[in-house]
């Protein structure tokens, strides 16, 4: 198949490339690069094996450039990816979340429909559970209350999608829920390349261990979960790429509408993380007790059964892999793709 890949520059559309590029598959990129950096596009086509992947620098709520994209290629469907994703930005600055996310993404169907492209696999997020009403989370959970703009902005889409679906069953839809990604291709030549003070846990941890900050702050450890800190369930971002790829089939199948949690089932502490990647890699990470940051739950980690039966789709990498490649990703790359 052809994808039309939106953000196909950031962290797990690059991994995404090169997943889709080893199953048969052929790609178009389309990014504005306000979080990424081109680089990534040429060591995936390294990575990969290919020439070049093309490119075009267009953000997604620039109709008339998209529609020029469209009118060139012909598209079997699209990974959309692009967005903001950084919560505490979307608190400071929701305008700019709603506008981007909700806009790009509406400019986006409208030209997929008017060029016959009805199929889309959506980046959606465990976020939208807010507070789960059970764990492990599976897809028939209930949506929750967010706790901010971003999250908002992923609930609504799921929504908009949902709607545009049902009134028109030629568009298969599939919203795919990822859990916390980290780790990066093992080559360690790709990975994610956050601009700023890292708000996640693993690229904190990765910095604080190359010596860029002093210590992590681990935010509360009087959380109900076994050692007092927060529990989540990382998923190697090689597996999640890989989530898309199975994804296409049931698009290949006409799915209609469908939803998959991508997680390992596994939870996490952050200690865990932690302990993990100083006994995996060998380096220390400093760390002190903070206060709970607003807006965190204690745990959340999903039931991957339904990807696992409908889509053949399991993730097969454990902690190990993600510190190892976490840090092979940073040490390599102190300054990610020297953009920031
Ligand atoms: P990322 O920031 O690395 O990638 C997103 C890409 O979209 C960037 O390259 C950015 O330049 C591009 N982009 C943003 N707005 C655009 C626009 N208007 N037009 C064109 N390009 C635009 O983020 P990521 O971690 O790779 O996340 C990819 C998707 O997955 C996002 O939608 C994100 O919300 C979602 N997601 C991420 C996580 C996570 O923890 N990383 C978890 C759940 C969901
Ligand atoms: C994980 C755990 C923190 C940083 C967020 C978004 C979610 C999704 C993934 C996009 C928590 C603790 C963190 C630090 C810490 N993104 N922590 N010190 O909050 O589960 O999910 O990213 O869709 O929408 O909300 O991920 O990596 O920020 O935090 O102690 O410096 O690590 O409290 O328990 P989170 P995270």
């Amino acid at each position: 198949m052809n994808i039309l890949v939106t953000g196909g520059a950031g962290f797990i559309g690059s991994h995404t490339l090169v997943e889709l590029y080893a199953a048969g598959h052929t790609a178009v990129v389309v990014d504005n690069l306000s979080n990424s950096n081109p680089e990534s596009l040429l060591r995936v086509a390294d990575i990969a094996g290919i020439g070049v992947i093309p490119f075009y620098q267009v953000d997604i709520r620039n109709r008339a450039a998209l529609e020029k994209v469209f009118s060139i290629h012909h598209f079997d469907a699209c990974i959309h990816f692009a967005g903001l994703k950084s919560v505490s930005e979307s608190v400071e600055k929701p305008w700019e979340y709603y506008e981007n996310n909700l806009s790009g993404t509406l400019v986006l169907l409208d030209v997929m429909r008017r060029h016959g492209c009805k199929n889309i696999i959506f980046s959606s997020s465990a976020t939208v559970y807010g507070d789960p009403q059970e764990i492990p989370i599976t897809e028939q959970c209930p949506k929750g209350q967010c706790t901010n703009p971003y999250g908002w902005t992923k609930s609504m889409l799921e929504q908009v999608l949902t709607d545009i679906q049902k009134s028109d069953p030629e568009w298969n839809v599939v919203l795919l829920r990822y859990f916390n990604p980290v780790g990066a291709h093992p080559s360690g030549r790709i990975g994610e390349n956050p601009n700023g003070i890292p708000n996640n846990l693993m690229p904190y941890i990765t910095q604080v261990a190359i010596g860029k900050r002093k210590e992590l702050g681990v935010f509360g450890n009087d959380y109900p979960t076994p050692d007092g800190t927060g529990v989540r369930d990382y998923i190697h971002v090689v597996d999640l790429a890989r989530g898309h790829v199975c994804a296409l089939n049931a698009i290949l199948r006409s799915c209609g509408m469908a939803i998959y949690n991508l997680g390992t089932g596994q939870g996490y502490s952050v200690l865990d993380m932690v302990k993990a990647f100083i006994a995996v890699n060998h380096v220390d990470v400093p760390y002190s007790i903070k206060p709970r940051r607003a807006g965190d739950i204690a745990a959340c980690y999903s039931d991957p059964t339904k990807a696992q039966v409908e889509l053949g789709w399991k993730a097969e990498r454990g902690i190990n892999e993600m510190v190892r490649d976490s840090w092979n990703w940073q040490r390599n790359n102190p300054d990610g793709y020297g953009n920031n």
